[in-house]
């Protein structure tokens, strides 16, 4: 029997810090079994914190992502209805295929302009303050902007969808995470209603209602719910906290700062640092394996839940040598905090273009932009990594 740690027993620290307890499981070996806090989901499960066993598991078709093959329907699915990360192929191909022809290259290249001029509009009305919280004046408003407009998502109440967002991705309790399904899903289905009635108009959101495969095929209205709750949650917390964790690293990291500063060609290469080095992904969403199987030679019963460490596995000096440094011209091909395989995140153009023109814009118009303070909370739970504010001031 595998020796079980749990990992609530580490505390707060945990939360604010948990390179150095993934540090040392690494060096006892790739694969762990842990114990979870509620409200995270399945209390005990298997870790893999390699960087060569997680991306291997990524891609493994014996580990399902489709409860139904164990037995089981997860909440999320219950309440939303079945969407990408919840699904195998053939279904995953299917919907997949479904949004790829919606969600082209080009629509997000066309975003371009636009997201500069929103990424302007917010540093028009952040800078003359002198003083702000990044993560409310900037990071968020920004790709919630982005999201909705590409959507075609109308003018809603930020403030409340941020709290039940959040809520969904990082909750605080059982019964929060509950309601907070509860009510995204009754927005999303009046939402989807609004949008058929008013006819056809040009955005995502209205395409995918319209998407026809060659062979007929189209999204029913549960998967039509599920694909706007994957694109409209997955589409902004992580880049929220990709914006913020990258300013965060830059500020606590001088030298690095300077060095970009000095030459702004190197954005890309912060922007695929930040991604390694405090990726907004801590963990991959839950695995189940489909039949047994090993994972470096440890046996993993069928049913049983596996959870891919992201920070861990890109924190791995075996593939990234002296890890723990933040390094913006290091090379960083290989990292893993878009996960890999099928599941590839759909979104990464788009976040990668949102945060490189958010950091050269904010470093640009802000020259002495520093910490003003301690940094918020970090979020709970074991899927994402951001703190809830960054005071920051020029
Ligand atoms: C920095 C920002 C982002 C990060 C770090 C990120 C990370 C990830 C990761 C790790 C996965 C795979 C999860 C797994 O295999 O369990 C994923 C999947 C996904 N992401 Fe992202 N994401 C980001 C932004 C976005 C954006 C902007 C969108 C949409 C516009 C998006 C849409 C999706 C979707 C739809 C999936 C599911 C793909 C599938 O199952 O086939 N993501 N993302």
């Amino acid at each position: 029997m595998a020796e079980v740690i749990d990992l609530g027993e580490y505390g707060d620290g945990f939360r604010r810090d948990p390179h150095p307890v993934y540090a040392r499981l690494r060096a006892r070996g790739p694969v762990h079994r842990v114990r979870l806090q509620p409200p995270d989901a399945h209390h005990e499960t298997w870790l893999v914190v390699g960087h060569e066993e997680g991306r291997a598991a990524l891609a493994d078709p014996r580990l399902a992502k489709d409860g139904s093959r164990i037995g089981v329907t997860f909440l999320d699915e219950q309440l939303i209805g079945k969407y990408l990360l919840v699904a195998d192929p053939p279904q995953h191909t299917r919907l997949r295929g479904l949004i790829t022809r919606a969600f082209t290259m080009r629509r997000v290249e066309e975003l371009r302009p636009r997201i500069q001029q929103i990424t302007d509009e917010l540093l028009d009305a952040m800078l003359p303050g002198g003083r702000a919280d990044l993560v409310d004046s900037f990071a968020y408003p920004l790709p919630i902007t982005v999201i909705c407009e590409l959507l075609g998502v109308p003018e809603m109440d930020r403030t409340a969808f941020r709290e039940i967002s959040t809520e969904a991705v990082a909750p605080t309790s059982e019964q929060s995470e509950y309601d907070a399904f509860v009510r995204l899903a009754e927005y999303l289905t009046e939402l989807i209603e609004d949008k058929r009635c008013a006819g056809p108009s040009a955005d995502l959101l209205s395409d995918l209602i319209r998407t026809t495969a060659e062979d007929g095929d189209r999204l029913s209205p549960q998967e039509l719910r599920g694909m706007a709750f994957v694109l409209l949650i997955a589409g902004h917390e992580t880049t929220v906290n990709l914006i913020t964790n990258a300013v965060h690293a830059l500020l606590t990291h001088p030298d690095q700062l300077a060095a970009l500063r000095a030459d702004m060609t190197l954005v890309d290469g912060a922007v695929e640092e930040a991604l390694r080095y405090e990726g907004p992904v801590e963990n991959a969403t839950f695995r189940f394996a489909a039949e047994p199987l090993e994972i470096a030679g440890v046996p993993i019963a069928q049913g049983d839940a596996v959870m891919i460490g992201l920070t861990a596995a890109d924190r791995d000096g075996a593939r990234f040598p002296v890890p723990d440094r933040f390094d913006i011209r290091r090379d960083t091909r290989g990292h893993i905090a878009f996960g890999h395989g099928i599941h590839y995140c759909l979104g990464a153009p788009l976040a990668r273009m949102e945060a490189r023109t958010a950091i050269r814009s904010l470093l640009e118009r802000a020259p002495r932009l520093a910490l003003d303070g301690a940094p918020g909370d970090w979020l709970p739970g074991v899927l994402m990594r951001g703190v809830r504010s960054l005071p920051v001031r020029w």
